[in-house]
């Protein structure tokens, strides 16, 4: 099959977060069942990775918008995994500024619905034009669902690309796009779209409904958030329309690049180790401890955190009771991340006030996040929801366990401790409160310090686990051909 994702982000060109690892990792995954993979993403001032080959493609390329508005840009391409073609478009006003959906005050740039209206037209209009022909164009999220309503309402004449099956991927329901209704001339949306059952919201048009309404097929990441959001619990309102998509709806589990998220092989950490030659582990634990100014003593358990800082995680509630932790455990936490100015500011003063306790790193860095996995005994993420979640299935791989939530992802990879014989894979809790949280440390803690041979029993369960794509991938095959 020809298949073309489009997204706003994808390792190892542009990441925010696993959005990115997802689109990546899953076109390659796709590639490999012998698929011909396309990813079509924008350029943006900022890529991540500055040893990719970037070639020129298009000089340039016009992109028809709404009430006949044109607008020009250019195209570039890479192949970073020799399997897949990636083609970003390239339009200084849209993408040429820092950051990719919000300012600097972490404010959503005004423009975000011209901007992605923008890329998902011009990514159907670079398909057309080299003569691609997709059977599948699989979209990502509100900031390019409106690719679907595209496919569905505008003339493609010969190109093929309304006869494609429209997929799209919900990776997070709480991201909806939803802005005021005076983009919808410029998107080229007829205003009879504009009703409560596909674009309209509470007089606003909401990008991922509309999206929903015209794909022949909406995704999300993991069967248990597939449930939550069916239910309505984790819906953000959308649960009626994920349900008039009937058996059109459904979850398919992340998966993950093991070539890149491996402790045996991975490059940024200080020493290499598996389930078999553990050692490896408390050299990087050591390097962990040095790196966030913590108390340098392999036998206290460390407790990371890689996360956007963004309310959906939950870490305004282990901000309420971390402090209360390393004063009455003997446990550490290295925490990195960004986002909410508060949520930085917190974490940023903490670790002055309970020193060699409490680390931190308010920042991005690639490099640093595989630290804090191979580095920690534990991860915790007490997110509110979670669709999938990557960290945890990291963690695993690293045989550092999971305190996790249970909620979505978290939910259907982590397997829950049993004290009485030591099976499991990590510590989960239900309702998401301080205490909950302090005594779910707690019991961590205390099987660290009390029962040894279950952690190693835990540790070695939790490196087995397979989480590749490989039998994600094949679901999403099935459904291409749904
Ligand atoms: P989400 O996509 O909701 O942020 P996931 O767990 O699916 O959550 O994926 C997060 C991804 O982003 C992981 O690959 C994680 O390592 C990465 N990440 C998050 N914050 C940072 C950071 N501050 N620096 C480096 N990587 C980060
Ligand atoms: C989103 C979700 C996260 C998921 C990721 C990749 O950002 O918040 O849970 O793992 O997308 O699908």
């Amino acid at each position: 099959m020809k298949i073309a994702f489009i997204a706003s982000e994808c390792y190892p060109f542009v990441k925010t977060g696993g959005l990115a690892d997802v689109v990546g990792s899953l076109s390659q995954a796709l590639a490999t069942l012998g698929h011909e993979v396309a990813v079509i993403i924008p350029y943006y001032k900022k890529n991540i990775s500055q040893n990719i080959e970037i070639s020129p493609f298009f000089d340039t390329m016009c992109v028809h918008m709404g009430s006949g508005i044109e607008e020009w840009c250019s195209v570039k391409t890479a192949m970073p995994g020799r399997k897949v073609r990636v083609f970003l478009i390239e339009s200084d006003k849209y993408f040429f500024r820092d950051g990719l959906y919000c300012d600097s005050f972490n404010n959503d740039f005004q423009d975000n619905p011209y901007r992605f209206a923008f890329f998902s037209r011009a990514a159907l209009q670079l398909l057309r034009d080299t003569d691609f022909r997709p059977d599948v164009i699989h979209a990502h999220d509100w900031q390019t669902a409106a690719v679907c309503a595209y496919m569905k309402t505008w003339d493609w004449g010969e190109s093929g690309i309304d006869k494609a099956k429209a997929v799209l991927t919900i990776h997070n329901i709480g991201y909806q796009g939803i802005y005021g209704a005076d983009c919808l001339d410029y998107c080229g949306f007829d205003w009879k779209f504009f009703t409560s059952d596909i674009f309209e919201d509470y007089g606003r048009v909401n990008f991922l409904k509309g999206g929903i309404h015209f794909a022949d097929f909406v995704t999300t990441v993991s069967p248990k958030y597939a449930e939550e959001t069916l239910g309505g619990s984790q819906s953000y309102g959308l649960a009626p329309y994920l349900r008039s998509k009937n058996e059109r709806y459904l979850g398919i589990l992340n998966g993950v690049d093991y070539s890149v998220w491996d402790p045996k092989t991975d490059k940024n950490i200080p020493e290499n180790f598996s389930a078999r030659s553990f050692k490896g582990k408390a050299a990087c634990k050591r390097e962990l401890q040095r790196r966030f100014g913590l108390t340098e003593d392999e036998n206290i358990p460390v407790i990371g955190v890689v996360s956007r800082f963004a309310y959906q995680k939950g870490l305004d509630i282990l901000a309420k009771t971390v402090g209360r932790i390393v004063d009455s455990m003997v446990v550490q936490f290295a925490i990195m991340g960004s986002g909410e100015a508060e949520l930085e500011n917190f974490f940023r003063w903490i670790p002055g006030e309970k020193h060699g306790k409490i680390g931190s790193f308010i920042g991005y860095s690639d490099e640093m996040s595989h630290l804090v996995e191979a580095g920690s005994d534990f991860f915790i993420m007490p997110s509110r929801y979670e669709p999938c979640g990557l960290n945890q299935i990291y963690s695993l791989k690293y045989g550092t366990l999971p305190i996790v939530r249970n909620t979505g992802g978290l939910s259907d990879t982590v397997q829950q401790y049993c004290e009485a014989d030591g099976s499991g894979t990590g510590f989960k809790f239900d309702y998401l409160s301080p205490d909950a949280i302090f005594d779910t440390v707690g019991w961590a803690v205390s099987t660290y310090f009390d029962r040894p041979k279950h952690i190693e029993k835990m540790r070695k369960a939790a490196m087995k686990c397979d989480f590749s794509w490989k039998n994600s991938a094949k679901e999403y095959e099935k459904i291409y051909k749904f």
